[in-house]
């Protein structure tokens, strides 16, 4: 009697053990937060199956809270960008994957699942390039005035920026330099507009700007770089050039590059016919 027990029991825990091991192999692999200007979305890979996953989270080490946007899909990414609020806290993320089969599961807690690395949106979303104009005071000084990214979070009507979202602890990284010189200068500006002094006059300069975050950790303190903008300097001659020459210069160009075209399209058949009579030449 004792030995039909165990051999029960083996076969009980057997094909129990093949069962979840059946759906292990299943389980959600390398997840890992991706997030843009607080727009963050949970991604993980999934072997080719028919299986559906489940995304919960849990704020500062407490309790699981299923997302509802991300319940039983087969898709293998979550967006949790309205579910991580407040922004300055810890979250963790796990994906449980759904047995195929019906059999008796009660508790889902029992699923395979795997866990994320925590996250915190407001020390680790990146913060893409902001825009920014450069307008001309004097000779000697000009104004960068930079548009706060926006991010994907809305309050009410209103998609809030990241000036809304990060307030003072915002500053921005000028960087400049002399058109067609290496040596670059570094400022921070604590507000979005911001005077650059102190420029020799009558040259050009170029200009980039970052989002800069000092309260983060070091690793994502900057945002993307924004696109380079130049000022126009007097000694440009490409800038002088009035619009008649310009034509006159298209001209040419194309003049030339229309006679290139043709000799090089004559030069081919003419090769051709060379060739083409060399082969049906008697031998
Ligand atoms: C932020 O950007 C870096 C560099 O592109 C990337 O390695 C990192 O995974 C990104 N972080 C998030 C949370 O998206
Ligand atoms: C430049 O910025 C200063 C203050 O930031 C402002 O008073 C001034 O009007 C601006 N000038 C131009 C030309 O934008
Ligand atoms: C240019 O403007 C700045 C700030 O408005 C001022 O400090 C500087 O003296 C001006 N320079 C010239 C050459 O006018």
């Amino acid at each position: 009697m004792a030995s039909l027990k165990t051999v029960l029991c083996v076969g009980v825990c057997l094909s129990a053990w093949i069962i979840t091991t059946a759906d292990e192999t299943f389980k959600a692999e390398n997840v890992r937060w991706f997030s843009l200007d607080f727009k963050t979305i949970l991604i993980w890979t999934t072997k080719p199956s028919d299986h559906k996953y489940t995304v919960s989270y849990s704020r500062d080490g407490g309790d699981w809270i299923g997302c509802p946007d991300c319940f039983k899909v087969s898709e293998s990414e979550c967006d949790l960008t309205t579910y991580l609020q407040p922004y300055d806290r810890t979250y963790s993320a796990k994906v449980q994957t759904y047995p195929l089969s019906d059999y008796d599961y009660d508790d889902p807690d029992e699923f395979p699942h795997t866990n994320s690395q925590t996250f915190n949106p407001y020390i680790e979303s990146n913060i893409s390039a902001a825009v920014f104009t450069v307008n001309i005071v004097n000779e000697s000084s000009v104004n960068v005035s930079i548009t706060d990214p926006l991010t994907s979070i809305h309050r009410g009507v209103n998609q809030l920026s990241i000036r809304d979202i990060f307030k003072n602890d915002l500053k921005y990284k000028i960087s400049y330099h002399k058109s067609g010189s290496t040596g670059k200068k570094d400022i921070t500006s604590d507000s979005s507009t911001a005077q650059v002094s102190e420029l020799e006059a009558g040259l050009s300069y170029c200009f980039m700007v970052a989002a800069f975050i000092p309260s983060r950790p070091i690793a994502t303190q900057q945002g993307a770089w924004s696109m380079r903008k130049c000022t126009p300097g007097d000694g440009n001659i490409l800038q002088e050039l009035s619009l008649g020459t310009w034509v006159g210069i298209t001209f040419i160009l194309l003049t030339v590059l229309i006679a290139i075209v043709t000799v090089t399209v004559l030069c081919c058949r003419c090769c051709r016919q060379r060739n083409t009579s060399q082969l049906s030449a008697p031998v």
